[in-house]
């Protein structure tokens, strides 16, 4: 773990170097990529291929057709929030997932603009930057505090998105929207918000928060309660355990 976490650690330099930043390539509706993205990819691929040769590698900006999800695989976003990251938001974070057979064992969430590093290994508890967290012991939707998904590049689904968002901003105390969801499920992880839901996330987008967020007591599903895909696209309906059937409630109304 140690090692893996100095590794995550030296992405910083790359993230922060902005005008690599600001060099943008658009590849779809408000759907970008930037030169930090594909360099932290490459940077991680060739180092973690040294360190563990035997392990498969999923990663955001390649193509992932021939993982054989039944082994190993690390499944990377080289930048989770890619839009704030060109923005400045300062809200960007560098995920590493390791999914054994279909189960998230370890995560690791680190945003380079805080140096807030979120770490777990499967059994072992949760941490941010070495020391334990937990998710919060909020007992209902009107004392919590939900963060949002606007799933971006699905503008399609606004009207839905936005009907469901409006019931969980009038049922709880206040809504939020970070734009990283791996950083959404660490929030939630050390308990600075009790609720998130984002439909249409990417494995790469969840992988490293999963294993943090139920390491920390949380609990993270798709919107019908299931455990999510690890190979395509899920709904994600995360919490800190108390309020995640009152959620899933207002999901599917
Ligand atoms: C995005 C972020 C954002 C979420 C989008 C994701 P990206 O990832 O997690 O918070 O709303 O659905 O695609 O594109 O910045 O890696
Ligand atoms: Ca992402
Ligand atoms: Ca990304």
């Amino acid at each position: 773990m140690d090692e893996l976490i100095q590794l995550v650690k030296e992405t910083k330099s790359i993230a922060l170097d902005s005008k690599s930043a600001h060099n943008v390539s658009v590849k779809g509706l408000a759907d970008f990529v930037t030169k930090v993205d594909t360099a932290i990819q490459e940077f991680m691929r060739s180092r973690l291929k040294d360190m563990y040769p035997d392990i498969q590698f999923m990663s955001e900006e390649k193509d992932n057709n021939d993982i054989d999800h039944t082994g190993k695989v690390w499944i990377l976003d080289p930048i989770d929030g890619t839009t704030n990251l060109i923005h400045d938001f300062k809200m960007s974070a560098v995920s590493l997932g390791l999914v054994d057979n279909g189960v998230p064992v370890m995560g690791i969430v680190y945003n380079p603009f805080t140096d807030e590093l979120f770490s777990a290994r499967r059994g072992e508890g949760a941490y941010l930057n070495g020391a334990p967290i937990h998710v919060t012991s909020a007992s209902n939707l009107s004392e919590s505090l939900v963060i949002v998904g606007t799933s971006p590049y699905r503008k399609d689904l606004a009207d839905v998105n936005f009907d469901i968002i409006k019931r969980l901003y009038i049922a709880s105390e206040d809504i939020r929207r970070g734009g990283s969801a791996a950083l959404d499920l660490c929030y939630l992880a050390c308990g600075r918000a009790e609720g998130f839901f984002e439909r249409n996330l990417k494995p790469w987008d969840y992988a490293a928060g999963v294993a943090i967020l139920r390491e920390a007591g949380g609990c993270v599903t798709d919107f019908a309660g299931n455990e999510p895909s690890y190979r395509v696209p899920s709904d994600i309906l995360a919490s800190n355990g108390i309020i995640h059937e009152e959620m899933k409630k207002i999901i599917n109304e």
